[in-house]
């Protein structure tokens, strides 16, 4: 909350500044006046995603990629972020890496993608497929949390070094990291190659194939 909160005061002085003002002494707005609360039911937060300009890549997106599955799924996968598809339809993980995760989803663990819930760590499209900043990233983590809050997905697979980084906060190289649990703040996540890595790299298919089992066997002794 408290990124929320600082993203908001910084919009504010923008917008100051905008208007003309070199200095303020003046409190841009009282803390307890605004409702920081993000909003109970995916819907509302889709909403709220959909209108947000906390950061920079609003500016520049042509939709919020909020994410998109069943809203209690078990299993919820989490990519870096919206590349030009994602950004023209409003949907994640619907371009090239996103029919290999798909085929992935249907064909080692035996689902179909509206039994999962998929996003991204930020909802809108870096220009250029940039990797997402840190500011960024953090600015957009409350909807991400709130997500992972109302979804009470059983178990988080994160989808490349950046996804992993930028959810548990660990440093650890993907390479060593994959396929491994890391428990935190009541979830549990499991890393492994992004779907485009795989497309450049497909010998890789067989270690994400090892982690996807996994993955599958964990679900099934969770239910
Ligand atoms: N890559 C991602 O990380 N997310 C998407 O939604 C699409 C491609």
């Amino acid at each position: 909350m408290k990124n929320l909160r600082n993203a908001l005061l910084l919009k504010q002085l923008y917008q100051l500044k905008q208007l003309g003002y070199k200095y303020t002494d003046i409190t841009p707005c009282k803390e307890n006046e605004i409702d920081l609360s993000l909003p109970n039911t995916l819907e509302s937060l889709r909403k709220q995603a959909e209108n947000c300009h906390l950061c920079e890549l609003s500016k520049s997106r042509q939709k919020v990629v909020f994410g998109e599955g069943n809203p209690h799924a078990d299993l919820l996968f989490i990519g870096e972020a919206p590349g030009a598809t994602e950004d023209s339809s409003g949907k994640p993980f619907v371009g090239r890496s996103g029919e290999l995760l798909t085929k992935m989803i249907e064909n080692v663990l035996g689902l179909s993608r509206s039994d999962v819930y998929i996003t991204n760590i930020v909802k809108c499209r870096p220009p250029n497929n940039q990797v997402p900043t840190a500011t960024q990233a953090h600015i957009c983590q409350p909807y991400l949390l709130k997500q992972i809050e109302l979804i009470k997905p059983k178990l988080i697979v994160t989808l490349g070094a950046t996804a992993y980084h930028y959810l548990t906060g660990d440093e650890t190289g993907i390479t060593k990291i994959r396929g491994t649990l890391y428990k935190q703040n009541g979830y549990t996540v499991i890393p492994t190659y992004h779907p485009s890595y795989l497309l450049r790299n497909p010998s890789a298919k067989k270690e994400v194939f090892e982690d996807l089992k996994k993955v599958k066997e964990l679900i099934k002794n969770y239910s």
